[in-house]
C-alpha cells in the first residue's frame, strides 16, 4: 500500500497555490485505491513563522481543515489530524535531531535566506533568526517519517525538505536498523508553482495570494488586478512569463490552455483573458465555497473530526514510537 502525507502551515488563510500545490493532489490522491493518507494541520510549523499571533494561528487551523473537507477529503478514508494532538512527533523530532549533522541545517533555503539577508544588511548572520527556525526542516522531517510515507505531495518549495528528511532517514537507518522509508517528493507537473498576483510565487509572505475561498466578487477584483503587460487588444500576448496564463493552465484542461494560447496570439485583451480567468477559477471553486462557509461557522464539528483523526493517527504513533525507543536504546530491547 502507498501510503501519502502531506501538511500545510496553519499561518494564514489557504490560497490559490496551496489549492493547486498541495490540496487538490491530496485529494485526488486519497480516492485511489490502495493508498493510505495522511493529511495534516501543521500547527507546530505555524509557531515558526508568525510566533506571537496566537489568534491567528487558532483561525488559520480552522480555515485549513474547512478547506481540505470542503475540498472533498474524507476524513472516514483518510488519516486527518493536527500536529499538535500527536505528542510522538515532538518526541521524535529530538530523535532525529540527534542524528541530523548542522552542516545539513545550515543549507536549508529558509534558513539561508535570512543569514544572507543580514549578511547584506551588515547584521550578525543570525540576527532574529529562532532556533526554531534552523530547526524547520527536523520537525517536517518528523512528520513524514513518523508515517513511513513514500510521496509526499507538495509544490515545489518544499522539494529540499523533503529531501533533507530522506537524508536524515538514512542516517537514522544507518545507525539503528532500517526503520523509516525514504520519502519522496509527488509534484504535479503543470502547477509546480503557482504565481500570485504580481507575478512572483504566490506566498502568504509576499502578500500577493488570491485566498482561496474569498467571495466571488472579490475573487473576480483581485484578478482584475493580476500585473500584465502594456500590450493593447488586438496586440499578440506572450504566454511566456504571463502569471495570468500559467493561473489559468492550473485550472484548465489541455484543450481549454490551448484555446487561451490561441487567444493570446490573436491579440485577446487582458481584460478579457483575465474574465476568462475569473470564471474559469470560480466554475471550479464555487461549489466548494458553500461547504467551506457552513463548515467555518461550526468549529465544535471541526473540532470533534480533529479529535478523532488524531486518536486514528497515534494508533501508529503510538506503538512505532515505542519501537523507535527500544531501538535507540532509552528503554531496554526485547
Ligand atoms: P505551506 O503551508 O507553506 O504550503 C502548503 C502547501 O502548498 C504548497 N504551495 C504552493 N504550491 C504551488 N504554488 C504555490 N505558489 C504554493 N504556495 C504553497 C506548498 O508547496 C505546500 O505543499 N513546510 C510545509 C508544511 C509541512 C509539510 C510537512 C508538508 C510541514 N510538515 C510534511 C509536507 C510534509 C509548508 O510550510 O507548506
Amino acid at each position: 500500500t502507498l501510503r501519502v502525507l502531506t501538511g500545510i502551515t496553519t499561518s494564514g488563510t489557504p490560497h490559490l497555490g496551496n489549492y493547486v500545490g498541495a490540496v487538490r493532489p491530496t485529494v485526488r490522491a486519497s480516492r485511489q485505491p490502495d493508498t493510505q493518507n495522511f493529511y495534516f494541520l501543521a500547527d507546530y510549523h505555524a509557531l515558526i513563522k508568525t510566533s506571537g499571533d496566537p489568534a491567528r494561528v487558532q483561525r488559520s487551523t480552522l480555515e485549513i481543515a474547512a478547506t481540505w473537507l470542503a475540498c472533498g477529503l474524507d476524513p472516514e478514508k483518510v488519516t486527518f489530524y493536527r500536529q499538535s494532538d500527536i505528542p510522538e512527533i515532538p518526541e521524535l523530532t529530538w530523535l532525529l535531531t540527534c542524528v541530523t549533522g548542522k552542516g545539513l541545517l545550515n543549507r536549508a533555503h529558509a534558513y539561508k535566506a535570512s543569514v544572507d539577508k543580514n549578511t547584506a544588511a551588515g547584521t550578525e548572520p543570525d540576527d532574529g533568526v529562532t532556533a526554531g527556525l534552523f530547526m524547520y526542516p527536523v520537525l517536517m522531517a518528523a512528520d513524514i517519517l513518523m508515517f513511513n510515507a513514500h510521496q509526499v505531495p507538495v509544490g515545489r518549495d518544499q522539494i529540499q525538505h523533503i529531501e533533507m528528511a530522506r537524508d536524515i532517514a538514512a542516517s537514522f537507518n544507518h545507525l539503528y536498523g532500517e526503520h523509516f522509508t525514504l520519502p519522496e517528493a509527488a509534484i504535479e507537473a503543470n502547477v509546480a508553482t503557482l504565481p500570485g498576483l504580481d507575478g512572483r510565487k504566490m506566498s502568504k509572505s509576499y502578500d500577493n495570494t488570491i485566498p482561496l475561498f474569498t467571495p466571488r466578487d472579490t475573487l473576480r477584483k483581485l484578478i482584475m488586478g493580476i500585473v500584465t503587460d502594456s500590450r493593447a487588444p488586438g496586440e499578440p500576448k506572450s504566454t511566456e512569463g504571463s502569471a495570468l496564463f500559467q493561473l489559468y493552465q492550473a485550472f484548465a484542461s489541455a484543450e481549454e490552455t490551448a484555446a487561451l494560447a490561441q487567444a493570446y496570439a490573436d491579440g485577446i485583451a487582458w481584460g478579457d483573458a483575465k474574465q476568462v480567468l475569473f470564471e474559469r477559477i470560480d466554475r471550479e471553486i464555487a461549489p466548494m465555497r458553500e461547504t467551506y462557509d457552513a463548515l467555518i461557522r461550526d468549529p465544535a464539528r471541526i473540532e470533534k473530526t480533529l479529535r478523532q483523526g488524531a486518536e486514528k493517527a497515534r494508533t501508529l504513533a503510538t506503538p512505532f514510537t515505542a519501537r523507535l525507543r527500544h531501538a535507540v536504546g532509552l528503554r531496554p530491547l526485547d
